[in-house]
């Protein structure tokens, strides 16, 4: 039978899995699982009758897009008092002595990445949930499948039927170097720290693209209803047996000289561990004790951690750079003897602004305290003032730009100086078409930064609409270019014309008009020159668009050389209109729609596009010409009211999308029968419970 030989490969596949990935010991050949593997994809591809979303095959992910529900957690997910003080842990301890008596303890560490809750439904993974705010969290469980250590199905048969475990998704330092280095070698933004990474990572639409992150899960505690166990300890062996990564390092400690060894011990030894953590987790052993210790409003009272203050270097300040960005603002940045410091040797670390700078009261050649916060550069937290030379002076400010001498501004609210002079200052012109190549803007390949440089220099290119006067005869003579490198760049600007309009808005660089702000706008106003002409008004009418932004975009648009520039790339031949919307069906045909509120899974226009694909028209107003009102959050009552009196349907952001998924026919409640605002955005949070049950909020163990 081929659904035998399918269970078998899919079984013995997860073992091996297990065996390389939880245990670090494979019994086969990477070649040998490979063969597997594609035994299994050949005959699930065959048969698709025997679809199992916990197949191993579906480790690599899928490039479906995910959709995130939110869901409701069973039992909350609490967090954990925490310290930075042996004394104050000291006293914690000892109140749980006074309250119970004397307690085991168990010493964790506290793992640095984004917290998840996996519940198991008859040994097989059902459902993996973030955090979210506790009571509430993101369903992602098509990207933790593809992580290798967690278990799809578990191993042995004495699992309760149903239950929760929780820990932590991690980015190990090794995944985090890899995805930043590749980050940077295509001009994306880096990520600040590997927690950042995991959870940026864990909410991707793609699951493909998680399951090449190298992301790792390790869990720490159960959650379920009468869990045959007496100790935390009994649970984590036995959770280890089912398949689960579970921590080594973890001590049993019964006094506070033993904790502090624990804590002193881990402090230093982390920096040899492959992942992030910041700090240790000190949890009562006994599930009996801790029913009897209970919680805070916020977390247990039989668990706290300790955190390991933020490593620090003491180094010497050699001089100040000032930086001008492609904005002009300006970054002053300290050059230091170089020191090592968590790992790595720094040789400079930021100091913000001149507010920050006076705050520190920083003077050349002091002995400064360097940190790395959750930064990628270090930062400088303190002065050492017991070793500055009896001659220093306050540093003034500069009031010049560093690079092309016009006086610096302040603008209001900003903390940072300025250079003004947008076109004519080097860096903010290299800077903006740095910018106007990355590969999320015009994606202009075979033109790095040092290339950029080189035409700046000679004289070929003085803004971005000058890259579309370039020619191959101009580019081939160049040092380190030649005739191949210049055909690239040609073709790849001749390319660059047909990138669809939101990512040449983007690409134009107006101040906060980001990758996703890019892409409201061009939904919104559907070509750049309506945008050109919106009132700050009409701008404030697209998604996400406040008055900060609609003043950076008029302020742009107010700008003659801009406007030359616009000119020059209109000519170039460039989109400046958004693509057509694609009719998908007619399923709305005729009828009319006003979208109001916010909602939790579609944006605004996102709505719209999707109302004028289906056929239907989108109104501004409530009128007697409106089929139906969808709903948001925070929607104003007095459009409310008028949709009520002329009896116009009222639907949630479920029920549209329920309409276009079955279709009209099925076209919710009318005025009669709607709900009040309140219930329509409950109603949009459906909980994770089972039917027919309720969700006990208490009996953690
Ligand atoms: S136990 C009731 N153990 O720290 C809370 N948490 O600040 C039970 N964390 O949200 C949590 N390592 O994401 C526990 N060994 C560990 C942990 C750990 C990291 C995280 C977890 C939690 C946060 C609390």
């Amino acid at each position: 039978m081929i659904k035998d030989e399918i269970d078998a490969l899919r079984k013995e596949l997860e073992y091996h899995n297990y065996k390389y990935y939880v245990e670090n010991s494979p019994e086969i050949s990477d070649f040998d699982f490979d063969a597997l593997m594609r035994r299994l994809q050949d005959l699930e591809a065959a048969h698709p009758e025997f679809y199992d979303p916990n197949s191993p095959s579906v480790r690599v992910g899928s490039d479906l897009s995910n959709e995130f529900k939110t869901v409701e957690h069973r039992f909350p997910m609490r967090s954990l008092g925490n310290t930075y003080s042996l004394e104050e842990l000291h006293e914690f301890i000892e109140r749980i002595e006074r309250e119970v008596g004397e307690a085991t303890l168990v010493c964790e560490l506290k793992f640095d990445g984004t917290a998840i809750s996996l519940t198991y439904e008859h040994g097989c993974l059902l459902r993996a949930v973030t955090r979210g705010d506790g009571t509430h969290g993101d369903d992602v469980t098509a990207n933790v499948r593809t992580i290798r250590t967690v278990p799809l199905q578990l191993q042995g048969d004495d699992w309760p039927d149903y239950f929760e475990i929780r820990g932590e998704i991690l980015m190990p330092y090794a995944s985090f170097d890899r995805l930043n280095a590749e980050r940077e070698a295509a001009g994306d933004p880096l990520f600040a720290n590997p927690r950042n990474a995991a959870a940026g990572t864990l909410k991707q639409q793609s699951s493909a693209v998680v399951a090449k992150r190298g992301l790792d899960c390790t869990l720490y505690q159960l959650a379920g209803e009468n869990l045959p166990f007496e100790t935390h300890r009994e649970s984590l062996q036995k959770a280890r047996e089912w398949g689960f990564k579970i921590s080594d390092h973890t001590a049993v400690c019964h006094n506070n000289a033993e904790i502090d060894a624990f804590i002193n011990h881990w402090d230093e030894a982390r920096h040899a561990l492959p992942f992030p953590t910041d700090g240790v987790v000190i949890k009562v052993d006994d599930f009996a004790l801790r029913r009897r210790l209970g919680f805070t409003a916020k977390a247990p009272k039989w668990a706290v951690a300790y955190k390991f203050k933020a490593e620090q270097a003491l180094t010497r300040i050699n001089s100040i750079d000032y930086q001008v960005g492609r904005t002009g603002a300006v970054t002053p940045v300290a050059n230091l003897d170089p020191v090592l410091l968590a790992g790595t040797t720094v040789r400079r670390a930021t100091l913000h602004n001149a507010e920050q700078m006076a705050l520190l009261d920083i003077r050349l050649h002091d002995m400064v305290y360097v940190e790395k916060g959750g930064e990628i550069i270090p930062k400088i937290t303190e002065v050492e003032l017991s070793e500055r030379p009896a001659d220093s002076k306050p540093l003034e400010y500069i009031t010049r730009c560093p690079e092309c001498g016009t006086p610096l501004v302040r603008y209001e609210g900003e903390a940072k100086h300025y250079c003004p002079n947008q076109s004519g200052c080097r860096p903010q012109i290299l800077g903006r078409i740095i910018h106007f190549i990355r590969r999320k803007a015009l994606d202009i390949d075979g033109l790095g930064e040092e290339t950029v440089e080189l035409l700046y220099e000679n004289g070929l290119v003085k803004d971005i609409a000058d890259l579309y006067d370039l020619r191959q005869e101009q580019l081939a003579p160049l040092p380190r270019l030649g005739e191949k490198s210049a055909e690239n760049i040609i073709r790849s600007i001749e390319k660059s014309k047909k990138v669809p309009f939101r990512r040449v808005l983007f690409g134009l660089g107006i101040r906060f008009v980001g990758e996703t702000t890019a892409k409201y706008l061009s939904d919104h106003f559907r070509s750049l020159d309506t945008l050109m002409k919106a009132s700050r008004e009409e701008l404030c009418q697209a998604d996400e668009v406040g008055e900060k932004i609609a003043d950076a975009i008029l302020e742009y648009f107010a700008d003659e050389n801009n406007l030359r520039i616009i000119a020059h790339l209109r000519e170039a031949g460039l989109q400046f209109e958004a693509e057509e919307r694609k009719q998908s069906s007619s399923a709305f045909e005729g009828l009319n729609f006003v979208i109001s509120g916010k909602f939790a899974n579609h944006s605004r226009d996102e709505l719209k596009a999707l109302i004028e694909a289906h056929g239907g028209k989108n109104l501004a107003a409530v009128s007697g010409n409106v089929d139906y009102l969808v709903a948001g959050d925070n929607m104003g009552p007095a459009k409310l009211k008028k949709a009520e009196k002329l009896n116009i349907r009222i639907i949630s952001e479920d029920e549209f999308t329920r309409m276009l998924e079955e279709g009209i026919s099925k076209a919710p409640a009318t005025h009669s029968e709607k709900v009040a605002p309140e219930e329509v955005q409950l109603r949009e949070n459906v909980p994770a419970t089972r039917a027919g049950e309720n969700s006990p909020q208490t009996s953690l163990f």
